[in-house]
């Protein structure tokens, strides 16, 4: 069965926009998790940057408490917050570029330039017992290298392809170049041995154009989630986003 994991960071960046700095306020995305869990998602993510945009260090501590299904704590290779991670001991981190200018994650990360340093942290995760994910482009270079890092899972970066879903050429669907991308990343990392993830710009109208691509583990949802939940609450948002996940069959 796919997985679905929550992304909770555009809970916080509605509290930040009215609390910012002040260490409390509502929403809570502890309690959205707490929610989201109850609804039957399989995972929580959360990004804890390092200008703590949205999310703050309180929050990943109490999720740490809360959160009964699987912690996924999104991060920049970067020296303090791996120190962070390597206290918090979230069951998973998933590594990801991060640029100070960006609304949301942009990119994916490049692993053929930043192979060594990752897989140093790739290893200090796993030594404290953190599976690791690589937030990668659907690149044929890019899933190597990952694989050579010892990652356990890639996260296949489907920005683009939601982008291209909107996108219309006469006589011709703009997203099938991309997904064609992914499809074959996937079949990839999958005979390579890694375990695969997607995520980014994914909602309720362009998933099911997705279920092309093959091996799935999980996806990371958020603000989809996060704006359906703005008309019809946090838990049907959830509950109608695993009907729509419920048909793939890998
Ligand atoms: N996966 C990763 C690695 C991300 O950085 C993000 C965005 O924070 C997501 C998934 C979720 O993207 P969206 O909010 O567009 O669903």
């Amino acid at each position: 069965m796919l997985k679905l994991g929550v992304n909770i960071d555009h809970v916080a960046t509605v509290r930040e926009a009215r609390y910012r700095g002040l260490g409390h306020g509502e929403p809570d995305p502890v309690a959205a998790a707490q929610i989201c869990e109850a609804a039957g998602c399989h995972g929580i993510t959360a990004h804890l940057r390092e200008d703590r945009r949205h999310i703050q260090d309180r929050d990943i501590w109490k999720l740490r408490e809360v959160v009964k299904t699987r912690l996924n704590l999104e991060m920049a290779n970067a020296p303090e917050i791996v120190e962070i991670a390597l206290k918090l001991k979230p069951e998973i981190v998933c590594l990801v570029p991060e640029r100070r200018q960006e609304v949301t994650t942009e990119g994916g990360l490049d692993v053929v330039a930043a192979e060594k340093s990752l897989t140093e942290t790739r290893k200090k995760m796993n030594d404290a017992g953190i599976e690791v994910s690589l937030f990668i482009a659907p690149d044929e270079r890019q899933i190597e290298a990952s694989a050579r890092t010892g990652a356990q899972f890639i996260e296949l970066h489907t920005g683009k392809f939601a982008e291209d879903f909107y996108k219309f050429e006469i006589g011709n669907l703009k997203f099938e170049s991309e997904l064609q991308r992914l499809v074959a990343g996937a079949k990839l990392a999958h005979s390579l041995g890694l375990q695969v993830n997607a995520g980014h710009g994914l909602n309720y109208v362009n998933l099911p154009a997705l279920f092309a691509v093959p091996h799935l583990v999980e996806l990371n949802i958020g603000h989809s989630l996060v704006s359906r939940a703005v008309f019809v609450g946090m838990e049907a948002a959830v509950k109608e986003m695993l009907a729509v996940m419920q048909p793939y069959r890998g």
